[in-house]
């Protein structure tokens, strides 16, 4: 089983997708472990995109990601990182595939809706980032042995 950080941008959040895209991540398999809605501030913004700090568009992406509330999720499933990623589609929503959530809902390029974590070691650092330990929480999904293979589960 592996982590990774979801957050429903404020472009989601202020278009009422929040159900719909947590219900995607849910009907695929995927599990909750952690969830909070808050606004985020500039200086977490700057520690959570300083792989991006010196892009063109990295003062509009913190403005952006700053003026409205988010949804962060810690998501919880076999290949996780992998698996958001697909869901989420291609980067810009013009460029996405139908089926996928940026595909489905966007064709901006700024406003993209989620962002998901690329990587083992950007999960571990991202839920850090927002989530304090005693937030993340350890439960059993009695759907799962119906959805996930026994030794996923082992
Ligand atoms: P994310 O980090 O949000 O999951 O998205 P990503 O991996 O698909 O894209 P990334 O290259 O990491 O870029 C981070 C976010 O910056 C914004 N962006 N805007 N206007 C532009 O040219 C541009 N390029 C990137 C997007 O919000 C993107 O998700
Ligand atoms: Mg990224």
């Amino acid at each position: 089983m592996e982590r990774t950080l979801i957050i429903i941008k404020p472009d989601g959040v202020q278009r009422g997708l929040i159900g719909r895209i947590v219900g995607r991540f849910e009907d695929k398999g995927l599990k909750v472990v952690g969830c909070r809605f808050r606004k985020l501030d500039e200086s977490l913004l700057a520690e959570h995109y300083s792989a991006h700090k010196e892009r063109p568009f990295y003062k509009g992406l913190v403005r952006f990601m700053s003026e409205s509330p988010v949804l962060v999720l810690a998501l919880e499933g076999v290949d996780a990182i992998k698996v958001c990623r697909k869901m989420m589609g291609a980067t810009f929503g013009r460029d996405a595939e139908p089926g996928t959530i940026r595909g489905d809902f966007g064709v901006s390029r700024s406003y993209n809706l989620i962002h998901g974590s690329d990587s083992p070691e950007a999960a571990e650092r991202e839920i850090g980032l927002f989530f304090d330990a005693d937030e993340i929480v350890e439960w059993q999904p009695a759907a799962h042995r119906w959805v996930y293979d026994a030794e996923d589960l082992a």
